[in-house]
């Protein structure tokens, strides 16, 4: 898979965000290194605090069947959908990629519809903690 195609993957995903509080909508589509394709999209909850991510709902639903090799993830977002430049993800969500994916893996931050720029997880988690410190 390219990264257009796992970008529009992305793009794709944002159309099941459930998003009523605040009417952004997220996707995410997560690449494991044997090639499949998990996506996700946030999900909010009238209490808020359950509320989750797009990148963690296809992180842990790749984790809930047994993938855990990461290749690359591409994040897209926006107000009622309109990519209107970088959604990038929260500091949560980079600390959950952090447990599973090394410095250097790559993520596609989408910017418009077409168009995303690449960074690696250092990029958006430099000096980050990881499962190195507690081994
Ligand atoms: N959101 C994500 O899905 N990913 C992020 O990394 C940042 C925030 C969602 C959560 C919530 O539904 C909405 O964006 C506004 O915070």
């Amino acid at each position: 898979m390219t990264d257009k195609e796992l970008y529009f993957e992305a793009v794709k995903a944002m159309e099941n965000s459930y998003s009523p509080y605040s009417s952004c909508k997220v996707g995410a589509a997560l690449l494991t290194k044997s090639g499949k394709l998990f996506t996700g999209t946030n999900i909010e909850n009238a209490a808020f605090g359950p509320t989750v991510c797009a990148e963690r709902v296809a992180v842990f639903k790749a984790v809930s069947e047994g993938e855990r090799d990461f290749f690359k993830i591409a994040v897209v977002g926006g107000k009622n959908g309109e990519i209107n430049g970088i959604f990038a993800p929260c500091g949560v969500c980079r600390q959950v990629l952090r447990e599973f994916c090394s410095d250097d893996f790559e993520i596609l931050l989408g910017e418009t519809k077409d168009n995303f720029k690449k960074v690696t997880l250092k990029d958006l988690l430099p000096i980050s903690f990881s499962p190195e410190n507690v081994q």
